[in-house]
């Protein structure tokens, strides 16, 4: 049985559906401060916090755990830059909860959601793994602090992990079955999509002026569903290999903001109004990753890399919203 430490969200949903998919039982544990419990369509969900070690003691006493699969992390840059105690002990200390637990109960399978902000600022493009993490605000240095302990626990202790840094994942379940719900959101595609839904007036271009093709941000969009596709791969890689390491999750095309709008514009049938706003603080110019890692060694292989396509899932997803 796995363990899907916040199940509830956005990512973690949808893991939870392509896992049941292939006859793996799964737990889903959530404290729904972001996650939907209509989102757990899949396994048996347990409400707990990973704040109190108790409520983590509980679920492994309970359930014949093999493995965990962790999610639940606040994900907001911004945000971690004005509260970063809100990210240090959510994403770092529950963190180390959770892991403590896992070593008193002698589980030793880890699948960590990383980010491609434990790089911070890219020195060059596509972004490897190899690339120096020099992460640029509290959410990524977090981030980078849990990989840095989980190498020395797989050291210590023979944890096993991967650590998958995402690049920008979007998109929704191709069935439409769970999707992107941030509350508050400030992603580019869902923002975009309540424009084309006329939930929103207009999406501000954060940037216009920078250093790219056409002034705008460019960025690596991931489909959800490929991203959950390449947790399973590196779990088994885990339990067939034994090896821990770290690999990027990106399409390898970057797209601008402007792009991302007229794709948009072309998949919904609608116009989408952008105005033109200042830089939005700390986005880099260009993200783009190399994920040639985990195609080789996971043997992963994305299946919804075009944009439109994305976009498509996505928009589908979000028409159904109330
Ligand atoms: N953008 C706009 N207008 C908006 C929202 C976003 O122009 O209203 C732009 C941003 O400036 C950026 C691009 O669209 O250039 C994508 O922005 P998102 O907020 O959708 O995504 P980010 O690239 O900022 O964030 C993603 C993940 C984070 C992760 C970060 C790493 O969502 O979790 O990449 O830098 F930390």
């Amino acid at each position: 049985m796995i363990l899907i430490v916040g199940g509830a969200g956005y990512i973690g949903s949808h893991l939870n559906k392509e896992i049941n998919k292939k006859g793996i039982e799964t737990v889903i544990f959530d404290n729904l401060s972001y996650g939907h419990r209509d989102f757990v369509k899949w396994g048996t969900f347990e409400k707990g916090d990973l704040g109190n070690i108790d409520d983590i003691r509980n679920v492994f006493k309970k359930y014949p755990i093999e493995a965990v699969m962790h999610f639940a992390a606040f994900t907001y840059v911004g945000e971690s830059v004005e509260d970063p105690q809100k990210y240090y002990t959510n994403n770092v200390k529950n963190t180390l909860n959770l892991l403590q637990v896992m070593l008193e109960e002698n589980v030793k399978y880890f699948v960590f959601s990383s980010t491609c902000a434990t790089y911070g600022n890219p020195v060059e493009i596509p972004i490897t793994e190899n690339h120096p993490q020099n992460p640029i605000n509290p959410y990524g240095k977090g981030k980078l602090m849990v990989e840095t302990v989980l190498k020395d626990y797989s050291d210590a202790y023979g944890l096993k992990y991967a650590s998958l840094r995402y690049f920008n994942a979007a998109g929704a379940d191709p069935e439409s079955e769970v999707g992107e719900l941030h509350n508050p959101e400030t992603h580019l595609i869902p923002l975009i999509l309540d424009v084309a839904a006329g939930r929103r007036e207009d999406i501000k271009i954060f940037g216009t002026d920078y250093d790219t093709p056409d002034g705008t941000c460019i960025r690596d969009y991931i489909h959800v569903t490929d991203l959950a596709e390449a947790h399973i791969l590196a779990l088994e890689y885990l339990q067939n290999s034994g090896e821990s390491d770290f690999f990027n999750l990106g399409n390898g095309n970057g797209f601008s903001v402007k792009e991302v709008i007229e794709t948009a514009e072309e998949v919904t049938g609608k116009n989408i109004k952008a105005v033109e706003a200042e830089r939005r603080a700390g986005d880099p110019p260009i993200l783009v990753g190399s994920s040639d890692k985990a195609k080789e060694k996971l043997n992963w292989k994305p299946k919804y890399d075009e944009l439109s396509t994305i976009i498509e899932t996505a928009w589908n997803w979000h028409k159904k919203l109330k």
